[in-house]
């Protein structure tokens, strides 16, 4: 029998074990914060942060939110986080991406402080996760983690092949699944023979940015396939990354689009701020 993982019971389970963390904080005077900033109007980017407000308030985190105009200037937007940097009511800063042309993420990324930075992109989150330190882990790979322990499915001495090797996405994941012990294959465009590949895989993992493009042929019988693609398709339907209809007849257990791995991407950005306010007692 197929598993189809439900992230979007997860991510309510662990949100509210959150809420209870977060007012037990509340006994001891601290109000877990996390502060949002969105420059221009992305409406993409707009729906993604009132997703993460409205969860800081089933949470009962306290969220602070800037709405900076397209055209603010990079040493603004600096200023301002040097500003939230020094607050100590601030536990966690979050600047959405994608940020306007003319300002340079990576010297944005590197100015938050790497003890609030929440979304775990700062070369020091990136860092310790590399040498297996504690640090803040990016959102969706750390999320992936939290369904396959939840659904008890082993890491340990698997085969786990992942497509895709983006920053935010394919690198942390791989160095999390080293961590839990998994053998890890790293694929992305260049890689030749793509399916003899992933039909090695017990965990495939797939972060391709195409729509329904992993069919049956990449896929080993009894896989475990974690689909983190998200599109629209023809008829305005969501879909993955993974053709899911058509490997369903062969997977253990597969996660569906929607309500698998995208719910998951906010739960644990709560986790962090909550991690972040935690820091703080140490
Ligand atoms: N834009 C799309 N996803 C994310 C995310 O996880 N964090 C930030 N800061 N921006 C994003």
């Amino acid at each position: 029998m197929v598993t189809i993982i439900d992230g979007k019971k997860i991510s309510t389970d662990i949100k509210n074990e959150l809420k209870e963390q977060v007012e037990q904080l509340k006994e001891k005077n601290i109000e877990v914060c996390l502060c949002v900033i969105q420059v221009g109007a992305d409406p993409a980017s707009t729906i993604y942060v009132r997703n993460k407000k409205k969860a800081c308030e089933y949470i009962g985190i306290k969220s602070l939110s800037y709405e900076l105009p397209e055209d603010t200037a990079e040493e603004q937007l600096i200023e301002l986080i040097n500003e939230l940097n020094q607050r100590k009511d601030v536990h966690g800063i979050l600047v959405q991406l994608p940020l306007p042309k003319h300002i340079d993420e990576d010297r944005i990324i590197q100015t938050i402080s790497p003890d609030k930075d929440v979304d775990g992109f700062h070369p020091e989150s990136v860092g310790r996760l590399s040498i297996g330190h504690k640090g803040f882990v990016s959102c969706t790979p750390a999320g992936v983690v939290q369904l396959l322990k939840r659904y008890n499915i082993g890491i340990e001495g698997k085969e786990c092949v992942i497509i895709g090797r983006s920053n935010i996405v394919g690198k942390p994941m791989a160095m999390l699944m080293l961590r839990e012990n998994a053998t890890v294959t790293v694929c992305h465009s260049k890689t030749r023979n793509l399916s003899e590949i992933t039909s090695r895989a017990d965990i495939l993992i797939v972060a391709i940015g195409k729509p329904k493009f992993i069919t049956k042929e990449y896929v080993k019988q009894g896989a475990v396939v974690i689909d983190v693609g998200m599109h629209r398709n023809e008829n305005n339907k969501l879909c993955g990354d993974v053709d899911y209809d058509d490997v369903l007849e062969k997977v253990s257990a597969i996660t569906p689009v929607p309500g698998g791995v995208g719910p998951m991407t906010i739960a644990m950005l709560m986790y962090n701020c909550v991690l972040a306010a935690n820091y703080k007692l140490i």
